[in-house]
C-alpha cells in the first residue's frame, strides 16, 4: 500500500467532549469530529437528554438551555458503553442523573466500580438497582480521590469523575489518574469552556469546581489509534505511507515497536511517513497504559507479527479476553497460541485468505488487515464493528492501493 492519508478525530476524545458539552447552558461547538456510529450515538442521547445539536461535516454544534431528561435509558447504552460519560455531566449540570448499567463487552468484564467510587468521594448518592446507576445529590463537594484499579489507571473513570467534578463546590484531586491523550483532550476542552482542571497527562489532576460559562469553539485531537493502524498497515504489505493530520507524539510507544519489527518511521509534528520495505524481525510486546504500548493496537501488531519470522510475544495486561482476532487468524494459517493473557506467535510466510468473523472494533481492523497482507480473496463478516471506530475505512484503504469492497449481507 502506498500513498497518503489523512487521519480523523479521536473517538475516544469526541465521546467524552461531547457528554462534556452538557455540563454548559452555553454554545459549544466542535471540530473534527469523525463521523462515527459511536458519535452518532452519542448525538442520539444528548438530544435525548435535552440538547440542540446540529453535526455535519466533522463540526457539531450543540446547546443545552436545559435538561428535560435526566437519564441515559438502557436502548442507548446496550449500543455504546460510552454512554456512561452522560452520568459525570448530568452530575456537574444538574445534581442527578439515572444511568443504565454497561453491560460485559467482547473483550471482557468492564467494572464500573471507579466511576462510583469517584462519585462517591464527591458526596455523590449513588447505587445501582434494576440495571441503572441512580445518583443523586444535594451538592457535589470537591475530594481528593484515588482512581488505582486492579488493572492500574481508568481512562474512563478518571474522565467522567473530571467532568462530575467541575460541577462541584471546592477543589478535587484525582490521584493515579490515567494519562491517556484522550484524558488531556477533555481537561483541555473543559479549560476553554470556562472550568479550571490542571495536572492533565500526569498521574494527579485537580479540579476546581466552578462550572463552565463560556461560549465554547474546540477541535479534537487526531485518532492516534487509527493512525497506528495505518502505520502498521505500511509495514504489513511491505509498502510506504504517509499519515497526515496524526500525532506522531502520541503514538511514540507503537513506532518504536513498528521500528523493532523492521519498519522505518520518519516523525514530523503532524504527519510520519511509515516504510515496510525492510527486513522484518519478531518483537515482544507488553500492553500498558499510556505511555505504555496501548491496549487498542495489539490486535493490529498480532496481524502484523504472524507474518514476521521468529517467535513473537503479545502479553495483554488491560483486558481479559482480548485475543478474540487470534482465533480468526489461525484460521487464516497464522501460528499462534494463547498462554493466559499472553500470544505466542510464530511468524509463517504468508497468510492465506479466509472467511473470517470480526468479534470487536479493533479486532476488526486486524482481520482486514490480515486479509490485505493474504494470498487470495478474504471475506470479513460483522464488519459494523469497523464503523463504530473508522471514519471512511475502506475507502482510505482503497485510495492507498487496497482492493477493498463493502458487500451486504
Ligand atoms: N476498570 C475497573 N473498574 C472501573 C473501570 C475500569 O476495574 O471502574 C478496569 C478495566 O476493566 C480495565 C482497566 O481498568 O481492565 C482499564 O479500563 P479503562 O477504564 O481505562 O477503559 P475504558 O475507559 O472503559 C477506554 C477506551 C477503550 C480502551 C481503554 C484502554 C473509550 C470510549 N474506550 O475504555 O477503547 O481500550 O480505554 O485504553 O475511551 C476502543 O476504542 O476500541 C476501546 C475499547
Amino acid at each position: 500500500m502506498h500513498g497518503n492519508v489523512r487521519i480523523s478525530g479521536a473517538k475516544n476524545s469526541a465521546l467524552p467532549i461531547i457528554a462534556a458539552s452538557l455540563v454548559s447552558t452555553k454554545k459549544v461547538i466542535l471540530e473534527n469530529i469523525p463521523d462515527l456510529v459511536d458519535v452518532r450515538t452519542m448525538i442520539e442521547l444528548v438530544e435525548y437528554i435535552g440538547s440542540e445539536v446540529e453535526f455535519s461535516h466533522n463540526t457539531l454544534k450543540m446547546h443545552t438551555p436545559k435538561i428535560k431528561n435526566f437519564d441515559a435509558p438502557y436502548d442507548i447504552v446496550r449500543k455504546m458503553r460510552a454512554s456512561y460519560y452522560v452520568l459525570g455531566a448530568l452530575m456537574a449540570r444538574s445534581n442527578q442523573a439515572k444511568v443504565s448499567l454497561p453491560g460485559g463487552c467482547a473483550i471482557g468484564p468492564r467494572p464500573i466500580d471507579l466511576h462510583i467510587k469517584g462519585m462517591k468521594a464527591l458526596g455523590v448518592d449513588i447505587n445501582v438497582s434494576e440495571g441503572f446507576i441512580n445518583a443523586k445529590a444535594k451538592k457535589l463537594i470537591g475530594h481528593d480521590v484515588n482512581l488505582q484499579g486492579p488493572k492500574g489507571t481508568s481512562v474512563g473513570a478518571t474522565i467522567n469523575v473530571m467532568i462530575a467534578a467541575t460541577g462541584a463546590k471546592g477543589d478535587t484531586v484525582i490521584s493515579s489518574a490515567a494519562c491517556e491523550p484522550e484524558v488531556v483532550d477533555v481537561a483541555d476542552f473543559l479549560n476553554v469552556s470556562g472550568c479550571h482542571v490542571s495536572g492533565q497527562g500526569t498521574h494527579t489532576i485537580v479540579i476546581k469546581g466552578s462550572g463552565s460559562a463560556k461560549d465554547v469553539e474546540y477541535a479534537v485531537i487526531p485518532d492516534r489509534i487509527e493512525a497506528g493502524t495505518f502505520a502498521v498497515a505500511a509495514v504489513l504489505t511491505g509498502g510506504s505511507i504517509n499519515i497526515t493530520g496524526c500525532c506522531p507524539e502520541h503514538l511514540a510507544s507503537v513506532l518504536d515497536k513498528l521500528e523493532e519489527s523492521g519498519g522505518r518511521v520518519t516523525r514530523k509534528k503532524n504527519s510520519m511517513f511509515v516504510n515496510g520495505h525492510g527486513r522484518k524481525q519478531a518483537i515482544n510486546v507488553y500492553v500498558a497504559p499510556f505511555p505504555g504500548f496501548p491496549t487498542d493496537m495489539q490486535a493490529q501488531f498480532m496481524a502484523l507479527l504472524a507474518t514476521v519470522p521468529g517467535t513473537s510475544t503479545i502479553k495483554e495486561t488491560i483486558f481479559e479476553n482480548r485475543f478474540m482476532q487470534a482465533v480468526e487468524l489461525m484460521r487464516m494459517g497464522a501460528d499462534i497460541t494463547i498462554e493466559g493473557d499472553t500470544a505466542v506467535i510464530n511468524g509463517v510466510r504468508q497468510l492465506s485468505s479466509a472467511y473470517l468473523m470480526a468479534s470487536d472494533l479493533r479486532a476488526s481492523a486486524s482481520l482486514v488487515l490480515a486479509g490485505l497482507a493474504a494470498k487470495g480473496e478474504t471475506i470479513v463478516r460483522r464488519i459494523y464493528h469497523l464503523d463504530r471506530g473508522y471514519e471512511k475505512f475502506e475507502e482510505k484503504l482503497r485510495s492507498l492501493g487496497a482492493r477493498i469492497e463493502r458487500q451486504s449481507e
